[in-house]
């Protein structure tokens, strides 16, 4: 069975009652050398098990963590049954697919590109932002015009399904300003640590379905959907991110974990501080996803129904996230 996020909150509510359940999805042994214990990477929804598989087969080559999250975030970025990142992401209230990403170095650097139109990619557009250029974020036709000049190429990233289900959409929300899909929007965040023990981490995300055209949400606001220290460890977000902003959240989740919160502890602190503002609303849904220099996970969620892969040792495997309310 394919792993949608879907699929997989149907399996895990059969376990229900907040228990919490590691069910392996798929293994895979790297060689003889898999257990030296601090090669990681972890990616938020269980259906990105196989953008994990690919950073880790980066770190077991020897690359570096950056390219290990670039590669893996690609896997999700060129997957067209994946709604909520790159190709075949669903698009805003104009039928436009707009894309946000970012990336960030065990030095400090960032990149990152937001509301960006035609471009496959954006996490390596958010790469090469980073690289080759003075500043972290580029925005709309500008990150788009950064891209084409650097060798992307313009693609229609609306797939017939994602178009199909916009005119659905579209139909029954004529005026549909603000009548976003809140549960629609699993982005990928990604974290890893490579042999030089560097940790680097990455977002990419189409954003939330049927949005207000130029809507940018967290993914692409470094503080916000991600955040990485060397020193420390690092922190990615998935879901309402007008929430995860407001908190600047992975941020708050680094500094809890400098404080010497584990990165379990540090994600429930995060999700507390939001559950403040969002009680009222159960329709929404944050995730957070965090790793520290030891190569100890943590994931915490508002409600029931997120997930994250770990690729780790000899086996990937998907675990079901603990969860507030
Ligand atoms: N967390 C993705 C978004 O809100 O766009």
């Amino acid at each position: 069975m394919k792993i949608t996020r879907r699929n997989f909150v149907k399996t895990g509510a059969l376990v229900g009652g907040g228990v919490i359940t590691n069910q392996i999805v798929s293994s895979k042994i790297f060689g003889q050398d898999a257990d030296k214990g601090e090669l990681i990477a972890v990616s938020t929804w269980g259906g990105t098990v196989k953008s994990s598989e690919k950073a880790y087969e980066f770190l077991k080559n020897g690359k570096n963590s950056l390219d290990a999250i670039e590669a893996g975030i690609r896997v999700a970025e060129n997957d067209p049954t994946n709604s909520s990142v790159g190709y075949g992401g669903l698009p805003d209230e104009d039928g436009i697919v707009t894309l946000d990403a970012s990336i960030m170095d065990w030095i400090g650097n960032a990149g990152s590109v937001a509301a960006m139109e035609g471009i496959k990619n954006p996490i390596s557009v958010a790469k090469l932002v980073m690289q080759r250029t003075k500043h972290v974020m580029l925005a709309g036709d500008g990150a788009k015009k950064f891209a084409l000049q650097n060798g992307f190429k313009e693609e229609n990233l609306l797939t017939e399904n994602s178009r199909k289900a916009w005119e659905e959409w579209k139909k029954k929300n004529p005026h549909g300003v603000n009548r976003v899909d809140e549960k629609n929007h699993d982005t990928i965040g990604m974290l890893a640590i490579d042999n030089s023990f560097n940790l680097s981490g990455g977002v990419s995300t189409s954003g939330m379905a049927w949005k207000i055209h130029g809507r940018v949400g967290d993914s692409p606001i470094i503080g916000a959907a991600l955040f990485v220290d060397n020193e420390v460890g690092g922190a990615v977000s998935t879901g309402n991110g007008e929430f995860v902003m407001r908190t600047v959240g992975s941020f708050l989740v680094v500094e809890k974990m400098r404080e010497g919160f584990s990165p379990q502890e540090a994600c429930e602190y995060a999700i507390k501080r939001i559950y403040k503002t969002a009680k009222q609303n159960k329709d929404i849904q944050v995730g957070y996803l965090a790793v520290n220099k030891k190569s100890e996970v943590g994931a915490f969620s508002l409600y029931d129904g997120f997930s994250y892969a770990v690729a780790k040792g000899s086996e990937t495997k998907v675990v079901k996230s603990k969860f507030l309310a």
